[in-house]
């Protein structure tokens, strides 16, 4: 593989970026400086140094999309917008969203190529938790509270899990809850008698959502975030 390829690849910069610092010799390939963006190199085999750290190529990444309307939680799709398509990461091209929002629902959605991750914090079994932002068509009640709180039938073959509720105002609470069957959160408050018009997730397991990230913008997990999520996964929240 080329060396500027490869320094994209382990996100480093853009093309044009890492062509310049290689040019300037922060780049070494096996303790010999490289000012040639050209150079092939074996990305299993050398070691490349970039301003004298070695570079790792990551086997998993892990990010956090701050999802936005209208973009569809699929891989690939030929009519919609993906929110891969929102993520510029050229090199894994394995990646895929931690379970899916509506079309319409915002917030926060994990995207990996960790398999086995997304396994199990989708798993039913570990209950881990899904927090929402629920805006209603109508004012939020104790009756409809009740409803959602001790585990109400859906049409699922099983009544659902108890969720928990807070009220924020009149028309708006948080919910949290622990599995993920299709539509679920808007089909839990239409069964209660009410609508919800606008949907964010604000949190799954202990990882919330980055206000600070602009929706439609994605960041790396830190690596706290990704111990708790590792954490998260065992079902031991
Ligand atoms: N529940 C829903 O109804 N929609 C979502 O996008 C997520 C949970």
């Amino acid at each position: 593989m080329r060396l500027d390829r490869y320094l994209c690849e382990l996100n480093l910069g853009t093309r044009s970026q890492v062509k310049k610092e290689i040019k300037a010799g922060l780049v070494s390939v096996n303790e010999v400086t490289m000012r040639s963006p050209e150079e092939q190199i074996r990305p299993a085999a050398d070691h490349v140094c970039y301003k004298g750290q070695p570079c790792v190529y990551e086997e998993y990444v892990y990010y956090l999309l701050h999802k936005p309307a209208g973009v569809v939680s699929a891989t690939r799709d030929r009519k919609e917008r993906t929110v891969l398509d929102l993520i510029g990461d050229g090199t894994h091209r394995d990646l895929f969203p931690v379970g899916r929002l509506d079309k319409d629902t915002e917030g926060l959605l994990l995207i990996t190529n960790d398999g086995a991750l997304a396994h199990d914090l989708l798993s039913p079994g570990r209950h881990v938790e899904k927090e929402y932002e629920c805006h209603l068509a109508r004012p939020f009640d104790a009756g409809q509270q009740q409803l959602l709180e001790q585990g109400m039938e859906i049409g699922e073959k099983r009544p659902l899990a108890p969720a928990v509720v807070h009220i924020l105002e009149e028309k708006k609470i948080l919910l949290t809850i622990t599995e993920g069957k299709f539509h679920q959160v808007k089909r839990m408050l239409q069964a209660a008698g009410n609508e919800v018009v606008y949907l964010k997730r604000i949190r799954m397991g202990s990882i919330v959502l980055d206000e600070t990230l602009p929706k439609g913008a994605f960041r790396r997990l830190t690596k706290e975030e990704l111990e708790r999520l590792q954490h998260d996964r065992s079902g031991h929240l």
